[in-house]
């Protein structure tokens, strides 16, 4: 089977953290690139902090608005937090020599990607995020072989208490 998209309702912020966790378990040990859409407040740099917490980082998650990317070093992994609101034209990432984050080994997220468009690699996964009702609602999409196979990881991960998945389409 393979898994074209899976949403999840999020309650609350904790929510929000618990599946960024549930997302950093799903990666394994590889890289990715993975895209994080929606409008001001959508809940991108929260679901960012639960990755980097899952991952093993401590303390506060800055968000790289004005440095636009914020580097980790989690174990063997580079971590890449990407924050493109602030980006004047997908020029200008050609200018921070955006390949040399891209790596296949790196884990890119990407706040703002269609602030970068045109420059930025394709992503595996784009997590879309949306208010809904008091909380939000992330719809997970997979676009490589690399994207399935982490989008089939998240769905098989345990079901997490505030976190409800709650409709999955699967392709034939
Ligand atoms: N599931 C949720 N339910 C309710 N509030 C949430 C949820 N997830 C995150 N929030 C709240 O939404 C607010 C904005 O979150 P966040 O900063 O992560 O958004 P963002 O998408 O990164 O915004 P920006 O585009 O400005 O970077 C925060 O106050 C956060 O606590
Ligand atoms: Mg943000």
């Amino acid at each position: 089977m393979t898994l074209a998209s899976l949403q999840f309702q999020l309650r609350d912020e904790q929510a929000t953290v618990e599946l960024g966790g549930r997302l950093a378990k799903a990666l394994g040990k590889g890289g990715a690139v993975v895209f994080l859409q929606g409008t001001l407040g959508a809940g991108k740099t929260t679901l960012t902090r639960g990755v980097l917490q899952a991952l093993g980082h401590q303390g506060a998650v800055k968000s790289p608005t004005y440095t636009l990317v914020e580097p980790y070093q989690l174990g063997d992994r580079g971590v890449f937090h990407f924050d493109l609101y602030r980006l004047g034209s997908p020029e200008e990432l050609e200018y921070m020599g955006i390949r040399d984050y891209f790596l296949d080994q790196n884990l890119c997220i990407v706040e703002w990607p269609e602030r970068g468009e045109s420059v930025l690699p394709g992503p595996d996964l784009t997590v879309d995020l949306s208010a809904s009702g008091a909380g939000r609602l992330a719809v997970f999409t997979a676009s490589t072989e690399r994207g399935h196979a982490i989008l089939k990881a998240i769905f098989m991960g345990p079901n997490l208490s505030a976190m409800e998945p709650n409709s999955t389409q699967a392709e034939p």
